[in-house]
């Protein structure tokens, strides 16, 4: 007999999206939160900037709407823009009740400037944000008595009564791998939430953690639900370049606090194509970045805050000073070597104000969900205080379903009979690589229409052969990952060919203008085909 938990809620993701819910909603029921690796193995724990929120007197939330928009290439949705800076203030006050150790300056919060902003708003624990912010929810979680973390335990697939042959579309939890001990356990739920991050290791060069496969996106996708937008991956321009450093971003603090990007020659360039230079929204510069590489043929560019004196540097940047240290760059003294990296997914799972998704029972926060929030292109530090705002938006819906509870029908533990190990794991390791490759340069920062074809192709062939495998084979957590990483890639391919204009982080030669309206792209699992 296989294992059977069940829970009230089950939250897929321990990230500030998961862990913020499960705090809400610890005094109403039983709550599962799993993680595929340890607690801190999303990007939360990366995160570097801070937490966009209008705070300062001086600043008004119509100010960071405006601004979110503007980044957003105009896609955004006004009501989950509206909803989001009007629930800063709170998703602040709420982290620091928690502990949450913000910087501060002469007693008050220090704000911190970064791209696309108008106004100084991004409050910030130094340069290590994302950790000080995980640690107190971490530790605040492990304290709570409803909440049962498991780590090592990826979800496969969603359970939901439609897979089962049952009427009405409900999700009653999901198959769960224990990548340890190789168990594959049911938990079942009333309520479901995929917390699961991004999806943005399907690019080569990435400032993200091994594990943004996209999960939640492909699991969804496999249950029914609707995807928006998927097309804009965004690639934030300053990741560390150097051979032993494998995905470290350097803030956009860094510009914010003065820094200046420069050619291998020293000369600053970003004034020619923005007028607000180095502060502008992430696309125009990683595109201008991109730009001057292209053109010089050069491996990298430089981000330059020497000219700052030493302790300022030290004391508002420690972790990305003493990791340059290590690698031999001396921040004070020299420029930083960068290239632009895939940073985040700005589309994803279709959800309300509220979390909720097409299916019954199943709720998509965080980077995994598309809100209407972040529209062609993600402002700077929107995106934990996305977690914040719809994990608290969301606790609240699940506190009302969860009056009325159903009854689970007979659930089928997983038929691995059909399947034996793997004598050929290296394929796995090589689709996994052709695969970011072929993303990163046929569905990166400028596109085509022979390149999306180009990609096109390559993705189909890779498809057939993963789903030959995973139908053989044992599953193991890189095989789980490489299926949902491949099929995600696929989306994002298939919505960038349907974009036939250039917004945001979308940019394609063939169609460099902006079309007369601005429309999602949504992607419907029943009747899916490929656009022509
Ligand atoms: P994550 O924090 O990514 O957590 C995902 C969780 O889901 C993990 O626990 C993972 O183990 C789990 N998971 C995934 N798949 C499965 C599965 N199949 N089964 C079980 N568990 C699964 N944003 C800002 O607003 N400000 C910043 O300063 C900032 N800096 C950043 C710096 C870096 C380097 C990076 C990479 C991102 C940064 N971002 C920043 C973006 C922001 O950190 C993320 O968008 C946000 O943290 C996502 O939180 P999340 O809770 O949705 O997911
Ligand atoms: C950064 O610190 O540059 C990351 C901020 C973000 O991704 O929002």
């Amino acid at each position: 007999m296989k294992a059977q938990f069940e829970f009230d809620i089950l939250i897929i993701g321990s990230g500030a999206a998961g862990l913020t819910l499960a705090l809400k909603l610890a005094k109403h029921g039983k709550i599962a939160v799993l993680s595929k690796g340890d607690l801190t193995s999303g990007s939360t724990w990366l995160a570097q900037g801070g937490v966009a929120a209008v705070i300062d007197d001086l600043d008004i939330e119509q100010k960071h709407a405006e601004d979110t928009l503007t980044a957003g290439g105009n896609l955004s949705h006004d009501d989950a823009v509206n909803f989001t800076v009007e629930h800063g203030r709170e998703s602040i006050d709420w982290l620091i009740e928690q502990g949450v150790p913000f910087s501060k300056e002469n007693g008050q919060l220090h704000l911190t400037q970064e791209g696309g902003h108008s106004h100084r708003r991004i409050i910030h624990a130094a340069d290590s944000t994302g950790r000080a912010i995980l640690q107190t929810l971490i530790k605040n979680a492990q304290a709570e008595p409803t909440i049962q973390l498991f780590e090592d335990s990826m979800a496969i697939d969603l359970i939901t009564s439609t897979k089962l042959g049952l009427s009405g579309d409900k999700c009653l939890g999901a198959y769960v791998l224990n990548s340890k001990s190789g168990e594959i356990a049911v938990f079942k739920a009333q309520q479901t939430v995929l917390a699961t991050g991004g999806a943005s290791k399907s690019y080569l060069y990435t400032s993200n953690s091994d594990g943004a496969s996209g999960d939640g996106i492909a699991m969804a996708w496999r249950s029914g639900c609707r995807v928006a937008n998927l097309e804009f991956n965004q690639f934030h321009p300053t990741c560390l370049y150097h051979p032993q450093a494998k995905s470290f971003l350097i803030s956009e603090a860094v510009r914010g606090e003065g820094g200046k990007l420069r050619l291998p020659d020293g000369s600053t360039f970003m004034h020619k194509f923005d007028k607000r230079a180095e502060l502008a929204p992430r696309d125009i510069v990683a595109r201008a970045i991109d730009h001057e590489m292209k053109r010089l043929g050069a491996d990298c560019l430089y981000l330059d805050i020497s000219h700052r004196d030493d302790q300022f540097i030290k004391s508002h940047f420690p972790t990305i000073y003493q990791r340059c240290q290590e690698l031999g760059i001396d921040m004070c003294k020299q420029a930083i070597p960068i290239v632009p990296a895939a940073h985040y997914t700005c589309g994803g799972v279709i959800s309300d104000i509220h979390g909720n998704t097409d299916i019954a029972g199943l709720y998509a926060i965080g980077e995994t969900a598309f809100t209407g929030l972040h529209g062609a292109n993600r402002l700077a530090s929107n995106s934990l205080l996305e977690c914040i705002v719809f994990a608290s938006a969301c606790a609240i819906d699940i506190q009302f379903k969860l009056e009325e509870k159903f009854d689970y029908p007979t659930i089928p533990a997983w038929d691995e009979s059909q399947v034996t190990d793997s004598d050929e794991d290296v394929i796995i390791a090589h689709n996994w690589d052709e695969l970011r490759r072929f993303m990163w340069d046929y569905v990166g920062i400028v596109r085509t229409d022979k390149r999306l074809q180009r990609a096109k192709h390559r993705s189909d062939l890779l498809q057939a052969e993963i789903s030959e495998y995973y139908s053989n084979y044992k599953i193991s957590k890189d095989l789980l990952e490489l299926r949902n990483l491949s099929l995600v890639a696929e989306l994002i391919i298939q919505s960038a060919m349907l974009r036939k204009e250039s917004r945001g982080l979308h940019f394609t030669l063939d169609y460099p203008n902006l079309a007369p309206q601005a429309r999602d792209t949504i992607l419907t699992p029943i009747n899916y085909q490929w656009p022509s």
